[in-house]
């Protein structure tokens, strides 16, 4: 067999296990894993000696170029599909969102024509309903045209995103019908407006400033409408994933409700499972305003625990990234603040640093929790989130051991602040490929803007 690359003896995590093994490429795929694979003339060889090989990241929740709360979000396709890279992305999933008059088709094209001619890496979207009653006849060309995964806010109201009980039931007996999934952003609502209101007086902003962020989404604004659609989820049998979870008691919900074979899915993110709302006694503290909210260490161990025992499946970022000029928007009122963190960038390595390297999941877990599980949930199984013969060629090569100190002026995220600033990580990507091309070599991007491609997609969850 022809080999255009081989990876060199690193410890390659695999579906049969975790050993020292070449990893031969023909193409954008991979053709061969073994021992002392030959490379032939011509053949490029990257020795991964004292690293672990793993697939690619796919990073399923992302929103780039995001219009949001009058600000634009900061990370485009091309900024934020080389942040991802940096760190072992090789996958994206971003969320096509129709606004005023548009059809589903409408905002996969406009979401499209953003990605088109700068992505570094693959990618694809999730189809947002936002007006049931104009979309749900519109679910299934989506479908046929390729997209298998839809969202529903049960907030935003003023940003008209917000679906009802309707809407949540009826999209997901939908979804039974067609195979698909429904992801939803699980917030209640009108607590949540009544909580605000309430606190939205001048003397309270000024005494508090974005603490009344913590104040006012208490964990139960979160458990309660996961509750909700779990519910009707279960009515339905239309396959669920409930998207960044944050609560101790959410994944309690999620827990007792797969335990009743409900087809509910859950995903954290990692700001949620290593910062937590103390943050908002910073002098910066509106920086981290980020939605759902940051919780409590509880909530972070129980998230923990959960991708432990199983309960949450997958790993992301929620990436929507706000510069500090956009944050300053807020000027003293929290309802203002742009809300978002950046994360491509360090989703590998704070699940690796603060995962495995604390003992809290394996190696092989954080795999299964970035790479093979989105991947599989997703629709993109065999071809992505994994290290075997005739997946593509997407790759992560990353030291055991050795940290870069996070720095946001180093990296190629478009924020000029990170969540995680100072922090020491391991985990960065010292190579990425996506379908073969060397992307990131020694720590820097050198793949080519506009080299990702659309995944099409013909199923979605576990069922
Ligand atoms: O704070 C966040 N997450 N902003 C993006 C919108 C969302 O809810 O995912
Ligand atoms: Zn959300
Ligand atoms: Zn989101």
């Amino acid at each position: 067999m022809r080999f255009d690359t081989i990876i060199k003896g690193g410890n390659v995590v695999t579906p049969l296990g975790t050993s020292v093994q070449d990893i031969g490429i023909s193409g954008e795929k991979i053709s061969a894993i073994g021992k002392d694979l030959e490379p032939q003339a011509g053949t490029k060889v990257i020795d991964a000696r004292g690293h672990h090989v793993i697939p690619g990241v796919l990073d399923v929740h992302v929103h780039l170029e995001l219009p949001f709360m009058g600000a634009v979000s900061a990370d485009d396709y091309r900024t934020g599909t080389r942040a991802g890279a940096r760190g072992g992305v090789t996958t994206v999933i971003d969320f096509a969102i129709p606004y005023a008059g548009d059809s589903l088709n409408d905002a996969a094209d406009k979401w499209m024509k953003r990605a088109e001619g700068k992505a570094l890496i693959d990618y694809t979207f999730h189809i947002c309903i936002t007006r049931f009653n104009e979309h749900k006849d519109q679910i299934k060309g989506m479908v046929d045209r390729g997209f298998t995964t839809f969202k529903e806010f049960m907030i935003y109201e003023s940003e008209g995103w917000q679906s009802d009980d309707r809407a949540l039931f009826g999209t997901l007996e939908k979804m039974k019908e067609y195979g698909t999934m429904l992801l939803v952003h699980a917030e209640s609502s009108r607590v949540l407006d009544e909580l605000i209101e309430r606190h939205h007086t001048p003397e309270l902003m000024k005494q508090y400033g974005a603490r009344l962020h913590r104040m006012t989404r208490p964990n139960f604004i979160e458990s309660e409408a996961i509750q909700r659609v779990v519910t009707w989820c279960e009515a339905t049998g239309g396959q669920l994933y409930i998207v960044h979870m944050s609560t101790a008691q959410g994944t309690d919900i999620v827990k007792a409700a797969q335990a009743r074979g409900v087809p509910v899915l859950a995903e954290t993110c990692a700001q949620y499972l290593v910062l937590d709302d103390s943050v908002f006694d910073r002098e910066d503290g509106h920086l981290f305003a980020c939605c759902p909210q940051l919780k409590k260490p509880e909530d972070s161990e129980r998230l923990w625990q959960g991708l432990k025992d199983g309960e949450v499946s997958v790993v992301s970022t929620d990436t929507c990234t706000f510069t500090r000029e956009q944050k300053a928007m807020w000027n003293g009122d929290w309802t203002k603040i742009p809300m978002g963190l950046p994360g491509l960038e360090t989703l590998l390595p704070v699940t690796y640093t603060h995962g495995v390297l604390k003992n809290r999941i394996s190696l092989e877990e954080m795999v299964a929790k970035l790479c093979t599980n989105p991947s599989k949930i997703m629709g993109l199984y065999p071809r992505k989130g994994t290290i075997e013969v005739g997946a593509d060629a997407d790759i992560a090569i990353i030291h055991p051991e050795k940290t870069l100190k996070v720095d946001s002026e180093t990296m190629e995220t478009n924020a000029d602040w990170s969540p995680f600033q100072g922090w020491d990580l391991a985990g960065f990507a010292r190579t990425t490929l996506s379908r073969g091309d060397v992307i990131v070599d020694d720590y820097r991007v050198v793949g080519k803007e506009g080299r990702g491609q659309w995944l099409p997609r013909t199923s979605a969850g576990l069922q």
